[in-house]
């Protein structure tokens, strides 16, 4: 019996079809049928998801989807949007067969014969590489440009800074001469002293805008961190307060780092007094040291990587709102009532460690506390 010109034609064209299915490896390309069950299979299947033809045709194809979108009703969601709309686009983490996830790029079609649906053609790509290599550099540019407004607010302070202290040490030397004038009286020597008082305070207020914007005069010694921090201990625990249970968890042999040792032991007490105040009704503290090698600082992803030594405080108190963190390390930023918070403390600790060649960082989770980290470059070349 001889075939005709038209059945060769269809027999073509369905070879050509399983052909061209068999040859695409980039998608996963393949039908489901109106309830969701898988009812082809293509080798971009099989790379992409890992599953061969036998092992998935007939299974449901929400078995791709993470147990977190299965709760939330998507595979199903996909399918009455397809329906409905003639088209199902999205993109989301899907599982393959070993457990493992991949960043998906989805399309499902409706299939219709003669005004009945019949199932799904469905289209899946692995964009894992791209959505990574975006969330890479999103993180990238907010970190340039969270630095970029921190480098801005630090010029401003820092001119300030400079000007208001040349304004207090004319007002300091004054009032000093006047107080050493033969003839004054008691209560003009009382008005000296309170005015040298508030004078002073100004003084202390440059210093730590002086910190923030990287002015400060420091004096750098090579010194051991975990001894610093060792000596001072007395200081650290008594600043956290009777309610609050103090550890240390120091890392043995850390290699030394060249730091101003005064602007270090600041940091650390500005770092514990939130952790404090961020545990009214008393909570934990961790005082930790470790070796954090081979790293870029967030701030200069152009910069060589190199080691650091990191201290941190860690606490379980009320945490920092995602929207704050940001603005945390600004000068004069707090969230405390007026006068219980001057807004200087982080901005300390970050000053202080940009200036020293280092970086702060902060982790905080709503609720389960804030880790803020003081990390210092170890001293090239020392062991
Ligand atoms: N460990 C912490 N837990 C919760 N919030 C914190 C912590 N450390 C800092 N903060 C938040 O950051 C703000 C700024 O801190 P800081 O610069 O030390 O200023 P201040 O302590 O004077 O408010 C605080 O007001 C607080 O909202
Ligand atoms: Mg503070």
């Amino acid at each position: 019996m001889s075939l005709q010109p038209s059945q060769i034609a269809l027999d073509d064209e369905t070879r050509q079809f399983a052909l061209l299915l068999r040859s695409v490896t980039d998608y996963a390309i393949y039908m489901l049928d109106a309830q969701g069950y898988i009812c082809s299979w293509n080798p971009g299947g099989e790379r992409i998801k890992g599953y061969r033809a036998e092992d998935i045709i007939g299974q449901h194809f929400s078995r791709f989807y993470t147990p977190e979108d299965v709760a939330q009703g998507l595979p199903a969601h996909g399918l009455a949007v397809a329906r409905r709309e003639g088209k199902f686009e999205a993109e989301g983490w899907r599982v393959r067969k070993d457990g493992s996830r991949f960043h998906a790029s989805i399309v499902i079609d409706p299939i219709w014969e003669d005004g009945e649906l019949i199932g799904y053609a469905k289209i899946t790509r692995d964009i894992t590489e791209r959505y990574e290599a975006q969330q890479r550099l999103q993180v990238t540019q907010k970190a340039l440009a969270q630095s970029q407004k921190m480098e801005a607010i630090g010029k401003l302070t820092l001119g300030l800074a400079h000007d208001f202290n040349n304004l207090l040490t004319i007002i300091i030397n004054s009032l000093d001469l006047i107080g050493m004038r033969p003839g004054a009286d008691a209560r003009t020597q009382e008005l000296v002293e309170a005015a040298l008082r508030a004078s002073d305070r100004g003084a202390l207020l440059t210093r730590q805008l002086l910190a923030f914007g990287r002015g400060q005069t420091l004096a750098p010694e090579r010194s051991d961190l975990n001894e610093l921090l060792l000596r001072s201990m007395e200081l650290y625990r008594r600043a956290c307060g009777g309610t609050i249970n103090f550890e240390t968890d120091l890392a043995a042999n850390l290699p030394p780092v060249e730091i101003d040792v005064a602007q270090f032991e600041a940091a650390v007490l500005n770092l514990i007094s939130n952790s404090r105040d961020a545990m009214p009704r008393g909570g934990d503290i961790v005082l930790s040291t470790r070796l954090l090698p081979q790293t870029t600082p967030p701030a200069e992803p152009e910069a060589a990587p190199r080691d650091f030594v990191c201290i941190s405080v860690r606490d379980n108190g009320h945490g920092i709102p995602d929207q704050l963190q940001e603005r945390v390390f600004e000068p004069f930023f707090t969230t405390k009532e007026v006068g219980k918070g001057s807004g200087l403390g982080l901005s300390q600790v970050f000053g202080f460690a940009a200036q020293s060649g280092g970086f702060a960082s902060l982790h905080s989770v709503g609720d389960q506390g804030t880790t803020v980290s003081l990390c210092l470059p170890t001293v090239e070349g020392a062991q």
